[in-house]
Formats: C-alpha cells, sequence, structure tokens
C-alpha cells in the first residue's frame, strides 16, 4: 500500500477560541474534542508508542525520523483492543519514555485537518494537517495550508519543527527514567577489581534511551568505563547526539573521568546537562561545558 502523505504545520496558539471562530467563519467543521493519550515506549529499533483515543488503542511502531523518509515501509498499525493491560506490560518490559496527553479539537477543511490541541504541560498549539490525494504533486496541499494560515493568522515566529513528544523530553519528561536506567545499569557493572560500579544512561536526539555499565578485565587497562558503554549503545542503536546524560555511583558524588568527559564531548553540547546521581536519585546537575571546558575539537584545532 502506498504510504500516506501529509502536509503538516504546527505553530503555537495563545487564543485557540480566536483560531476557532476564524476557523468556522471560513468554513470549517467541528468534528468534536478527542482525547489522546501518547505512551512513547524505550524501543531498541525506531519508535513505539500507543495511542489511546477516547478508549480506542493503536499500537505504533516506526523508523526514526531521519530514517523515516526512506523507509516508510518500517511502520506499522496495530489496533490494541486491551490499551490498559498493553501499556501495563510494555511498560513494565521496555519502560516508559514519555507520555503525551492532549485534548484535540478537531475541525475539518476540505481535505485539511486542523487540530486546536490543548497539550499537558505545554499549552495551547495549532496543527494543519492536509491530507495528500493519491498522485498529487502536493502543491494543491501546499495551497490549502498557506490559504489557512493567513486565514488563522499564523506568525512565522510561532511555527515549530518539533513534536510533543520531543519539547516534554527537553523540559526533562525523560529525566525519572533516565536515573531508572543508570541505577539498573549500575546493578549490573562487572567492576570485580575496583568494586566501584557506576552506570550512565543517555538520552539521544531522536528520544531514544541508552544505558551502560564499566566492565572491568584483569588486565586493567582493557577496563572500560559506563559512559563509554552507553555511548556505544547509543550509536550501535541509530542514535547520533547526546541530548541528556546521568551518571550514577554509589559515592559522594560521582562525577565522569576526565577522558568520558573527551567521549562525551564528541556528541555532546556544552550545553548538555549532566545529572550526577546516587542511587536514590539526582544530587547535582551539571552541563558539560562545564565539566569540560576548552573541550578539544579536532575541526577547531585544524583551524
Ligand atoms: N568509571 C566509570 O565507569 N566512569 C567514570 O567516569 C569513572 C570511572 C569506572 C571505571 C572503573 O571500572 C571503575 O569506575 C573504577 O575506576
Amino acid at each position: 500500500m502506498a504510504p500516506h502523505r501529509n502536509v503538516e504545520l504546527k505553530a503555537r496558539d495563545d487564543d485557540p477560541e480566536a483560531t476557532l471562530a476564524a476557523a468556522l467563519a471560513h468554513g470549517a467543521a467541528d468534528q468534536g474534542v478527542l482525547t489522546q493519550v501518547d505512551t512513547y515506549f524505550v524501543a531498541r529499533e525506531g519508535r513505539l508508542k500507543l495511542r489511546e483515543q477516547d478508549g480506542a488503542g493503536t499500537l505504533i511502531a516506526y523508523a526514526r525520523a531521519d530514517e523515516a523518509v526512506a523507509r516508510t515501509s518500517a511502520y506499522h498499525l496495530v489496533p490494541a483492543p486491551d490499551p490498559a493491560a498493553l501499556k501495563a506490560a510494555l511498560g513494565d518490559a521496555l519502560g516508559t519514555v514519555v507520555v503525551v496527553e492532549k485534548f484535540r479539537r478537531l475541525l475539518l477543511w476540505e481535505n485539511v485537518r486542523i487540530h486546536l490541541d490543548a497539550v499537558e504541560g505545554l499549552g495551547t498549539w495549532l496543527e494543519l494537517e492536509a491530507v495528500a490525494l493519491a498522485d498529487s504533486d502536493l502543491t494543491d496541499e501546499h495551497r490549502k495550508v498557506a490559504e489557512l494560515r493567513a486565514v488563522l493568522e499564523i506568525a512565522d515566529e510561532d511555527v515549530v519543527a518539533t513534536g510533543y513528544a520531543a519539547m516534554l523530553l527537553e523540559a526533562g519528561a525523560a529525566t525519572p527514567r533516565l536515573v531508572d536506567l543508570a541505577r539498573r545499569a549500575m546493578g549490573r557493572a562487572y567492576a570485580p577489581y575496583s568494586h566501584f560500579q557506576v552506570g550512565v544512561a543517555l538520552r539521544d536526539e531522536a528520544g531514544g534511551l541508552h544505558a551502560g555499565a564499566n566492565v572491568e578485565n584483569s588486565s586493567y587497562p582493557q577496563g572500560t568505563c559506563a559512559e563509554a558503554a552507553a555511548i556505544s549503545a547509543l550509536i550501535t542503536a541509530g542514535g547520533h547526539a547526546i541530548r541528556e546524560v546521568v551518571v550514577m555511583a554509589d559515592t559522594e558524588l560521582i562525577v565522569p573521568c576526565g577522558g568520558c568527559r573527551q567521549r562525551l564531548s564528541e556528541l555532546a553540547a556544552p550545553e548538555t546537562p549532566v545529572h550526577l546521581a546516587g542511587p536514590e536519585g539526582i544530587r547535582r546537575t551539571v552541563t558539560l561545558g562545564e565539566l569540560l571546558p576548552l573541550a578539544f575539537d579536532l575541526e577547531e584545532a585544524k583551524r
């Protein structure tokens, strides 16, 4: 089956009442308010989420955003007749990354869906989704989105490229899950020589969560730090960048070793948060830039 195609626009909307009135005046048909809860699970490959809409469940598995373009076949929609049980099972077995809860007022105007969304923790948003007709070259869909954009007075500065899940993650929604992952990794560390167990958890740019533990060796220099293991897990799973770090050990205040600060800086930014944690949770949060000022960067060095 050919994949569905949309022309989409998402923007902040501080006045949903005015937007609703303008959309109705332009001839949009009000389809009422939907309750949607999207639960994202930790998945080794791609993304996995359960959508609950007014009690009905659908399990949605899809490729990472950067691969989805080329691999549209890697998209599965599975009806979930018992969403509550499925959510509990997947949450226990895989872990939950983030939950996006929203009320969505759906309006239809020609083949454009207008979403007036009130998202838990994020406020009110407007989405336009022109569903492409088969064989369309998308000109008409772009024209309709542009027309509605003008009618609904959507300003350039209100338009965003990020999804709700990513916004919640940037605001720290996955931090407790990262702490859990670091704790589990720490418990599995192989440290028979130092007896010092370290667990590290990382969040990548697409909301993927990855963990690693230190693995020692009787030939001491062959041992590896937990950061290195977590970074390998992130790269192996298809991640590209580090957006958040938890480092955990049962000591007063664990800090990554110098070499691992350099390792992290390869994929993270100076402003990336690094949570320094003990078994009970975060004790202090610093940025990578604070841990490694004047980091070595080959491109910079060659200038
Ligand atoms: N260790 C880490 O895993 N990460 C760090 O940043 C500091 C040190 C590990 C390496 C070794 O297995 C043990 O802690 C003692 O140095």
